[in-house]
């Protein structure tokens, strides 16, 4: 199996490109490396393994590596609400126009496996799961481009749309403006949080499930096309505030305190249900304690602030 992986050398690729190759597919990583980084060193010796420096945006560059592929893995993006605050018009030519280029470049035999955000779902209601059917309130500039091109990708007859929670867990090319990465980041260097809006609940999930969540949908890719799956953890619909306590269980010395200062970019706060993507026989194996513990080890290894998106 050909697989191209857009974005591939960036958080989330940096973990899936290795369990790719793992299984022996033949990979092309397709990345500007627009923040250096370095996070593939590893898989280089893996013949089966190649890399390609370009611009999503330059269409003719990328149209070769997409004829090429068997299956498009597109997470190439400006990603979260505050990096595409800061430069919309950028987040804009690579989120939403590079993107759509991509997906209508695209025959139908060819299968695509795209991440976008449960940050869509805004505010829910209080004490109601947000299921794949339930109204979508984007706020943000980045989750109202991540809602308009699944729609576009819904129109796909190959294609499946994961709704991802927001993510945790050690990557070789990190990002420290994760909520959980970030608190614990603080819990270790600073021993101290203050945290706004301490009342909104979200969902996590380890960015090894994710992967595990894209390798799921090849091996069950006919059952799965054509849906929208939400993946998350579903023992970890926390509020920021109950994070801290989990947080606070393996670090005693962190304190945390709430201020009515500061606001979500994107509104969150809301519970997702993920038994959909469960019903296709997908579990997740990493629980919300043992990613603390793990970006504990992490965090004491690394500080500095060239991990962040912003
Ligand atoms: N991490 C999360 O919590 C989360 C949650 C929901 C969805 N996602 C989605 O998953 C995907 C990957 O996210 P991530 O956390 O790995 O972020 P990331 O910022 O680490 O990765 C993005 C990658 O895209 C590359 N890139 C950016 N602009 C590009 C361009 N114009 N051309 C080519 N490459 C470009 C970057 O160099 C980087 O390697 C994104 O589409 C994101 O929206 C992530």
């Amino acid at each position: 199996m050909k697989i191209l992986v857009t974005g591939g050398a960036g958080y989330i690729g940096s973990i899936l490109v290795p369990e790719l190759l793992k299984r022996d597919y033949e990979v092309v990583v397709y990345d500007n490396f627009m923040y250096k980084q370095s996070g593939l060193n590893n898989v280089c010796y893996n013949p089966k393994f190649h890399i390609v420096k370009g611009d999503i945006r330059d269409r003719e560059k990328l149209k070769t590596h997409l004829k090429w592929a068997d299956v498009v893995i597109p997470l190439a993006a400006l990603v979260g609400a505050p990096l595409c605050n800061q430069d919309p018009y950028t987040a804009t030519s690579v989120n939403y126009q590079a993107t759509l280029d991509m997906i209508k470049e695209l025959s139908p035999n060819q299968w695509v496996l795209m991440p976008t955000t449960n940050s869509a779902y805004g505010v829910g209601e209080a004490n109601n799961f947000c299921t794949e059917e339930s109204p979508l309130h984007p706020i943000s500039h980045y989750a109202k481009e991540k809602v308009k091109i699944e729609q576009e990708l819904m129109q796909l007859s190959n294609a499946v749309s994961f709704r991802l929670a927001t993510v945790f867990g050690m990557s070789p090319r990190m990002r420290t403006d994760l909520l959980v990465n970030d608190f614990v980041y603080r819990a270790v260097h600073d021993r101290a949080v203050v945290l706004f809006e301490s009342h909104f609940k979200r969902n996590y999930v380890h960015i090894r499930d994710v992967c595990r969540a894209f390798l799921h949908a090849i091996d069950n890719f006919s059952q799965m096309k054509g849906q929208i799956y939400n993946v998350g953890l579903s023992s970890a619909n926390l509020s920021k505030k109950e994070l801290c306590e989990r947080i606070k269980a393996h670090l005693p010395q962190f304190t945390f305190v709430e201020a009515p200062i500061g606001e979500d970019p994107d509104k969150r706060d809301y519970i997702v249900s993920n038994e959909k993507i469960e019903k296709t026989g997908f579990t997740p194996e990493f629980s919300l304690d043992a990613g603390i513990k793990e970006l504990i080890k992490g965090f004491t290894m690394i500080k500095n602030a060239n991990y962040s998106n912003v």
